[in-house]
C-alpha cells in the first residue's frame, strides 16, 4: 500500500488569507479561507498594503484552525506548500514566511506552487483531470488559454493584451455604481437585463487566440457617460447584461476554437470568473453539442483558496520539486518556463 501524501497549503497572493489541508491531490481534510474583501470595499480594489496587514493579523489564526478542523499534528503532514506568486508581493510574502517556518519547524519538504497551476487543479478536487487538456483561465489578474499534454506541463496559447477579464468586471461594475469585487454583482444584475447595448465582440485578428477587453470596457464607460450627459437614464441591467454577453460570446468562441484545434479530451474553466453563471450555461451548452467533457470548480473553488494550492503540489510532491529556505515571492511568473 502507498503511503498517504498530506500537504498543508496555504495561499495569500490576494485579498483571501486562505490554508487547506489535502490528501493525495484530492480529498479536502481541513479547507479555511478568510476574506478581505469587506475590508477593500471602501476603497473600490485592492490595496496592497492594507492586504499585506490582514494578511499577517489573520495567517497564524488560519493555519491554526485548518490543523485543528483536519484534527491532525503537525507529525501527520508530508509537506508544506505555499503559492508562490504571481500575485502581490507583500502579500504573498506573508503566506511565504509562514510556510517557512512550518516547514523548518517540523522538518517538512516545502513546495512552492504558482497561483495559476492551482487555478487549473482546482479542477482535481473533483475529477481527474484527463490530458490532453485546454484549460482557461479568468481571474481578476489572469485571462489565459493553456494546453497541457500531461500534468505540470503548460503551453500558454493565449493571454490578454491588456485588462484581465475579472478587471474588466471589476471596472465596469464601479461606473454603473455596484460594490467592488463587481464580477458576481454584474453577473446577478445581468439576469433582470437585456442585451439591448451590442456592445463591440474583440475577436482580435482571425487565428489569434490572445484576448483583449479594455476596448468593450472603455466602450460600456463612454456609453454611460454619454448618457449621463443627455440627462438620459439607463437601465443598468441592460448595461450589465450587454457587456456580459459580449465577454461570454468572446471567451467561449475562442475556447471552443482552441478546443477544436487541438483534439482534446477535457476542457478545463478555472479562476474567479469561472464562478460567472451567463458563462458556465454557455459552455454546458456548447460542450453538449460538440459532445467535449467540460470541468469547471465548484464555486468556492473558483475563487482564490488553498485547497486549489494543495492539489497542484501534490503532483510537485511526486516530482520532488521543492524549495530551500530562502524562498522569494515573485509577482510575475511565466507559466511555461517554471522547472517542472
Ligand atoms: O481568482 P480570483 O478569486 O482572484 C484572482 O486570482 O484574481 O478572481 C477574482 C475575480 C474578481 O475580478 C471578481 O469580480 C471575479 O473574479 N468574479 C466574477 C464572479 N465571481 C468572481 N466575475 C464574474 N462573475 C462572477 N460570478
Ligand atoms: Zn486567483
Amino acid at each position: 500500500m502507498t503511503e498517504d501524501v498530506i500537504i498543508l497549503s496555504i495561499e495569500t497572493s490576494c485579498d483571501e488569507t486562505a490554508c487547506s489541508i489535502v490528501r493525495n491531490g484530492n480529498d479536502i481534510l481541513s479547507n479555511v479561507v478568510i476574506s478581505q474583501i469587506e475590508s477593500h470595499k471602501r476603497f473600490g480594489g485592492v490595496v496592497p498594503e492594507v492586504a499585506s496587514r490582514h494578511h499577517v493579523e489573520s495567517i497564524t489564526m488560519v493555519i491554526e484552525e485548518t490543523m485543528a478542523q483536519a484534527d491532525l499534528k503537525p507529525a501527520d503532514l508530508t509537506a508544506v506548500a505555499v503559492t508562490e506568486g504571481p500575485g502581490l508581493i507583500g502579500a504573498l510574502l506573508v503566506g511565504i514566511n509562514a510556510a517557512k517556518a512550518f516547514s523548518f519547524a517540523h522538518d517538512l519538504p516545502l513546495i512552492p506552487v504558482h497561483h495559476i497551476a492551482g487555478h487549473i487543479y482546482a479542477n482535481q478536487l473533483e475529477e481527474e483531470l484527463k490530458f490532453p487538456l485546454v484549460a482557461l483561465i479568468v481571474s481578476g489578474g489572469h485571462t489565459e488559454l493553456i494546453y497541457m499534454k500531461d500534468h505540470l506541463s503548460f503551453e500558454v496559447m493565449g493571454e490578454t493584451r491588456d485588462d484581465a477579464v475579472g478587471e474588466s468586471y471589476d471596472k465596469v461594475a464601479r461606473v454603473i455604481g455596484l460594490p467592488y469585487p463587481g464580477g458576481p454583482y454584474i453577473d446577478r444584475l445581468s439576469s433582470e437585463g437585456e442585451d439591448t447595448f451590442n456592445f463591440p465582440r474583440p475577436y482580435l485578428e482571425p487565428g489569434s487566440y490572445d484576448f483583449s477587453f479594455s476596448g468593450l470596457k472603455s466602450s460600456v464607460i463612454n456609453t454611460l457617460h454619454n448618457y449621463k450627459q443627455k440627462d438620459i437614464e439607463v437601465n443598468t441591467a441592460d448595461v450589465a447584461q450587454s457587456f456580459q454577453q459580449s465577454v461570454v460570446d468572446v471567451l467561449t468562441k475562442k475556447t471552443m476554437d482552441a478546443v477544436a484545434g487541438c483534439d482534446v479530451n477535457q476542457l478545463i474553466v478555472a479562476g474567479g470568473v469561472a464562478a460567472n453563471k451567463g458563462l458556465r450555461s454557455k459552455f454546458e451548452e456548447l460542450c453538449d453539442v460538440k459532445n467535449i467533457q467540460l470541468s469547471i470548480p465548484a464555486l468556492k473553488y473558483c475563487t482564490d483558496n488553498a485547497a486549489m494550492i494543495g492539489a497542484a503540489a501534490y503532483h510537485l510532491y511526486k516530482k520532488k520539486h521543492f524549495a530551500a529556505l530562502d524562498l522569494n515571492g515573485r509577482n510575475y511568473i511565466d507559466i511555461e518556463e517554471i522547472a517542472y
